[in-house]
C-alpha cells in the first residue's frame, strides 16, 4: 500500500513527504514540475535516507495518471498539485480552472476506478472570503474573491459530493492559513521564481539584497499597528498536520473541513521585526497603498484540529523566521 502525493515536489508537498517517510509511510510522488524542480526529490531522500517512486506526470494527462494507479496500490491520495498565485489567477482564470478543477476530476476518476476512496486535499483559508469576525471557525460562511479561491471552494464542493452516493469515501479538506519557514536542514523550502507575491519570500529577498526594500501594503487597517494580520504557520507543522489527517482518514469515512493554523495573528510589521530580531538583519520597508483584495485580519480557531486530529502547531514565529532565512541564505 502507498500514499500518492500529488505536487510532492512543491513547497508544502516536499515537507509533507519528509514527515510521511519519517513516519514509515510508503509514498509515491507525482509532479509535473510546473512550479518546482527535480532536485527537491534528491533532497527529500537525503533528509530521510529513504527512497520512493516518482512519476513526472501532469494531472491533466489521464493516461499518465492511470499508469500511476495501475502500477501501485494507492490507498490514499494527498493532493497538493495545483496553481496557487492569487494575482495570476485573475489574469489567467481558464488556466487556473482547467489545471486545478480538471486535474482533480481526472485524479478522482482514477481513484474511483481503482477503489481508492481516501483523499486529503489542500484547501485554503481563502475560502472564508472576508470573515466578519476572527478567529475563524470551520462553520463560518464561505465565499471567494478570485479564481484561485474559487477553485478551492469548488473543489471542496466536488470532493464533498463524492461522499453523498458512496459512504466509503473519506475526504479531509485542510484549510491552511499562511505557511512559511522551511525544513530545519535548510535543504528544502520556498524559493519562488521572479518577484515574490507573498510576504515571507519577499522579506527574504530583501534580506539577501536582491530587492532593496519591502512595500508594506497599507497601514490603515483596523488592526493594532494598522498593517494586515495573518496566521503564519511553520510548514513543518503543516506537514505534520497532513500525517495526522491521514491517520484520521484511515479510521473514519465522511467529509471533514479542518483549519490548520496556530490561532495567533501577526501583523506585517510584527513579521518584519521578528525576522530582524531572529536573524540580526535589517529589513528596510516603506508604507505603500493597500493591495487590492487584501483583508485586514485572518487567523484560525484551531480547536477542531486539536480535538479531532490531536494536532497543535509547535513552532513559534522566531523559528519560522530563522528557518526561512536558513533556507534562503543557503539556496538563493
Ligand atoms: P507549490 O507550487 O510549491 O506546489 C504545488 C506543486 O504542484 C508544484 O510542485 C507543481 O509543479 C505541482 N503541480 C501543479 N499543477 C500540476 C499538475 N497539473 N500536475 C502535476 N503537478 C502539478 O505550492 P505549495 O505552496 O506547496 O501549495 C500546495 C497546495 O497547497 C496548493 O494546492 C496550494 O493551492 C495550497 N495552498 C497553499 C498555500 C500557500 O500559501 N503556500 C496556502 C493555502 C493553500
Ligand atoms: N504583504 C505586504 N507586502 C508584500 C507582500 C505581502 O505588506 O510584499 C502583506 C499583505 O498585504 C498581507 C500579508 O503581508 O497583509 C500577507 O500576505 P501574503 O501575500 O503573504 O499572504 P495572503 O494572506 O495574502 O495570502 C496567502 C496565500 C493565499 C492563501 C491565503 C490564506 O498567498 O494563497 O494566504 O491561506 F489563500
Amino acid at each position: 500500500m502507498a500514499v500518492l502525493v500529488t505536487g510532492g515536489a512543491g513547497f508544502i508537498g516536499s515537507h509533507t513527504c519528509v514527515e510521511l517517510l519519517n513516519a514509515g509511510e510508503n509514498i509515491v510522488i507525482l509532479d509535473n514540475f510546473s512550479n518546482s524542480k527535480p532536485d527537491v526529490l534528491d533532497k527529500i531522500k537525503a533528509i530521510t535516507k529513504k527512497d520512493f517512486k516518482f512519476y513526472e506526470v501532469d494531472l491533466l494527462d489521464p493516461e499518465g495518471v492511470e499508469k500511476v494507479f495501475s502500477e501501485n496500490e494507492i490507498d490514499t491520495v494527498i493532493h497538493f498539485a495545483g496553481l496557487k498565485a492569487v494575482g495570476e489567477s485573475v489574469q489567467k482564470p481558464l488556466e487556473y480552472y482547467y489545471n486545478n478543477i480538471t486535474g482533480t476530476l481526472i485524479l478522482c476518476d482514477a481513484m474511483r476506478k481503482h477503489h481508492c476512496k481516501r483523499i486529503v486535499f489542500s484547501s485554503s483559508a481563502t475560502v472564508y472570503g472576508s470573515p466578519k469576525t476572527v478567529p475563524i471557525r470551520e462553520d463560518f460562511p464561505l465565499s471567494t474573491t478570485n479564481p484561485y479561491g474559487s477553485t478551492k471552494l469548488m473543489l471542496e464542493q466536488i470532493l464533498s459530493d463524492l461522499y453523498v452516493p458512496d459512504h466509503d469515501w473519506s475526504v479531509m479538506l485542510l484549510r491552511y492559513f499562511n505557511p512559511i519557514g522551511a525544513h530545519q536542514s535548510g535543504m528544502i523550502g520556498e524559493n519562488p521564481n521572479g518577484i515574490p507575491n507573498n510576504l515571507m519570500p519577499y522579506v527574504c529577498q530583501v534580506a539577501v539584497g536582491k530587492l532593496d526594500h519591502l512595500n508594506v501594503f497599507g497601514n490603515d487597517y483596523p488592526t493594532p499597528d494598522g498593517t494586515g494580520v495573518r496566521d503564519y504557520i511553520h510548514v513543518v507543522d503543516l506537514a505534520v498536520g497532513h500525517l495526522k489527517a491521514l491517520q484520521y482518514a484511515r479510521k473514519h469515512t465522511g467529509v471533514e473541513a479542518v483549519n490548520l493554523g496556530t490561532g495567533t495573528g501577526y501583523s506585517v510589521l510584527d513579521i518584519v521585526h521578528s525576522f530582524e530580531k531572529a536573524n540580526n538583519i535589517k529589513i528596510p520597508y516603506e508604507i505603500a497603498p493597500r493591495r487590492a483584495g487584501d483583508i485586514a485580519e485572518c487567523y484560525a480557531d484551531p480547536a477542531k484540529a486539536k480535538e479531532m486530529l490531536g494536532w497543535v502547531a509547535q513552532y513559534n514565529i522566531e523559528t519560522m523566521c530563522k528557518d526561512a532565512w536558513n533556507f534562503i541564505s543557503n539556496n538563493h
